[in-house]
């Protein structure tokens, strides 16, 4: 069954975007919308342009938000300064990226996240480019296999995992990938096959490199003032944002630099366990 997605912190991120009502918002992963639908019933005077790279969950983001003041763009967040430009807009006053994957696209066993469910070993955010999952291992060597799951899975058994992937040759669903790490992991294995299907998902969708563009242009569409707020899930990708924020020319860390979500949310919100939510304001 397919659920539906909880926007995570909300009552922080709305209190740090809105304090200064700024004309344009940029939702940069739109995902299920539930963020994107709080920042505009708190703002309806404000233009939120709303980002998402996947085209299915952009289709029924345009569904849900027939408001004019949304607009739903299906594209990368990386895309951002050349869509605003399109509309004549040269800064917004906020912007909001929620990393990684939504509980929607995890619980649809066709787009192939989740070791839990078994279909089709695809994991790609954007069905229309690049290569599914199944195809991408084929074309890596062990050790590219390897290196991915220490550096974005932080799994130190990476090696030997690696080693079973390679000798599955034909791995074309999650079941096949779930079993090929359950065959060489000894005691539970839930957490090294969550720690896998990340990395393999981060480098599928070439994650830290989109997050890389964004960090290093991010100044070509702020202003003095403008406030980013950024939800994190890994520590590498939190690493980056923490280093951006305190050490670019363009950019300061808010006071305080990252909020952690309420344990009353993250007892209800299981996705909310792991986040950090990291501030910054342009200089
Ligand atoms: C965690 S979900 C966002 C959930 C959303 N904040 C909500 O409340 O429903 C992350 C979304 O970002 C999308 N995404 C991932 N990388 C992206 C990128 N580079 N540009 C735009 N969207 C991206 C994913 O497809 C996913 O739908």
């Amino acid at each position: 069954m397919v659920r539906g997605h909880l926007p995570i912190m909300p009552t922080e991120i709305l209190e740090f975007l809105c304090e200064s009502s700024p004309d344009l918002i940029i939702d940069g992963t739109s995902g299920g919308g539930g963020h994107t639908d709080l920042l505009s019933k708190k703002l309806p005077k404000s233009k939120i342009l709303a980002f998402e790279r996947d085209s299915s969950a952009s289709e029924k983001l345009s569904e849900k938000f027939t408001q004019k003041n949304v607009e739903v763009i299906n594209t990368s967040y990386t895309k951002i300064p050349e869509e605003m430009k399109l509309r004549n807009y040269s800064f917004a006053g906020a912007a909001l990226f929620d990393l990684g994957l939504s509980s929607i696209q995890l619980d649809t066993p066709e787009r192939g996240f989740s070791h839990r469910t078994d279909g089709p070993l695809d994991m790609r955010f954007d069905r229309n480019s690049g290569k599914p999952a199944s195809q991408v291992l084929r074309f890596m060597t062990e050790k590219q296999i390897a290196d991915v799951i220490y550096k974005y899975g932080e799994e130190g058994r990476s090696r030997v995992i690696a080693r079973a992937i390679k000798q599955n040759r034909n791995l074309s669903t999650t079941f096949d990938l779930a079993d090929a790490v359950r065959s060489v992991v000894k005691g539970n294995p839930v957490k090294p096959l969550a720690r896998v299907f990340q990395a393999i998902r981060i480098h599928v969708n070439g994650e830290f490199d989109h997050l890389e563009k964004l960090l290093s242009e991010m100044h070509l569409w702020t202003t003095t003032g403008s406030r980013i707020a950024i939800l994190t899930f890994h520590s590498l990708e939190d690493r980056m944002i923490k280093l951006h924020f305190r050490d670019s020319e363009y950019f300061q860390q808010f006071d305080p630099p990252w909020m952690l979500p309420e344990r009353s949310e993250k007892r209800t919100n299981s996705r909310a366990r792991s986040a950090r939510l990291r501030l910054g304001v342009r200089l």
